[in-house]
């Protein structure tokens, strides 16, 4: 059985880090989404991280740190800053200062990371979480760990302890319980380049515009925009269908266009997934869902952020026959997260 121990004890904490320094698994609550905790410098625990979530080795993990300047970073072996230039090296310093926080940083990889937890790449991703119950259970241990989402891979990410005992069961030893996670999608992605680029990798729960103003410069976009343009960004492992429900999931967009325009609605009652309240009575009058989620009634996008996993999950637990969800516009802030989830959960398998 899976134990699940409330995250604000010290005794649970201790637990958490005795485990970990035996190279065993513990599901963390972070400020983004619950992740899957191991020792980052034990490449077989390491490993069994990879093992637990059926995730294939090319996709690697982000290393997480307290101590976090670039000095911090060089001392404990994470980062190589023979490799930075003077030019990337403003850059992360700039970047740095966001930390703790909902931010990770793709670095020159130093020595004390095993290939594994990078996939081999001599780049390293990097995040100094703000979750206290993670800063203590790293503190604790005195080192850094690795820390996926705690699902199994391609699908949708937990933001709630049980979701973690629901996708990886016996796989994980621990769950600390921090109850629903603050920001409920993953942390932005930052690659910085040799010219001191800051590149954008994956949207998330920090803003593009946070970002940009501690740079002092505008993000670059990322190499290899995706097919439908801007937000695709790649990092290796940021496969198109990810964040996936089960069951068929659609989308419709802001002028209710359903946005798989060439298939026919599956069979059956879907369970809808509104944004807001704007245009529940019009989409509940033509689709006649078993079941409604409204991410947030007033169109807010820190709370629709919050909530739009659990709905996912809800909803494919549901008796509904298939999912239907309101993409949102375009927007900045959270915006950008948002709508990247949903597609992703939404692509082709
Ligand atoms: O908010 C988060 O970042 C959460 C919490 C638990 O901290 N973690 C998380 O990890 O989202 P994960 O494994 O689900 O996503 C990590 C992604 C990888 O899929 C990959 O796209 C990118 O980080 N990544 C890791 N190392 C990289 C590298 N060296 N270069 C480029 N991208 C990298
Ligand atoms: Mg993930």
């Amino acid at each position: 059985m899976t134990r699940v121990l409330p995250a604000d004890d010290e005794g649970s904490v201790r637990d958490a880090a005795d485990r970990l320094r035996a190279g065993e698994l513990v599901a963390l609550p972070t400020e983004t989404v619950y992740g899957l905790a191991a020792r980052a410098y034990d490449e077989d625990a390491v490993l069994s991280v990879f093992a637990a979530k059926g995730r294939p080795g090319f996709d690697p993990l982000i290393v997480h740190v307290t101590r976090a300047s670039r000095a911090e970073l060089e001392e404990q072996g994470v980062l190589d800053g023979s490799r930075l230039s003077e030019a990337a090296a403003r850059a992360v310093d700039a970047l740095a200062a966001l930390w703790p926080g909902p931010l990770t940083l793709v670095l020159p990889k130093g020595p004390s990371v095993p290939d594994a937890a990078t996939s081999g790449l001599d780049t390293v991703a990097v995040r100094a979480p703000s979750h206290p119950t993670t800063r203590a259970v790293i503190d604790a241990l005195g080192e850094p760990l690795v820390m996926p989402s705690a699902n199994r891979f391609g699908r949708v990410s937990p933001t709630e302890a049980a979701h973690v005992a629901d996708e990886l069961g016996e796989a994980v030893a621990l769950v600390l319980d921090a109850g629903a996670t603050e920001h409920g999608v993953e942390s932005t992605i930052v690659g910085i380049e040799d010219d001191g680029t800051a590149r954008l990798l994956r949207p998330g729960a920090l803003p593009r515009e946070t970002i940009e103003e501690a740079l002092g410069a505008p993000l670059g976009e990322p190499a290899h925009a995706g097919a439908d343009g801007g937000e695709a960004p790649l990092a290796p492992g940021m496969l198109a269908s990810h964040y996936a429900p089960r069951k068929t999931l659609r989308l419709l967009d802001a002028a209710e266009v359903d946005l798989a325009k060439d298939a026919p609605p599956p069979e059956g009652r879907p369970g809808v997934i509104l944004y807001s309240n704007a245009r529940r009575i019009a989409l509940e009058a033509r689709w006649a869902p078993a079941h409604t989620r409204v991410l947030s009634p007033e169109g807010d996008d820190r709370e629709a952020a919050r909530k739009l996993f659990a709905a996912l999950r809800e909803l494919d637990a549901s008796d509904a026959d298939w999912i239907l969800a309101e993409l949102p516009p375009e927007g900045d802030g959270l915006r950008p997260a948002i709508r990247d989830r949903l597609r992703r959960a939404a692509a082709a398998r």
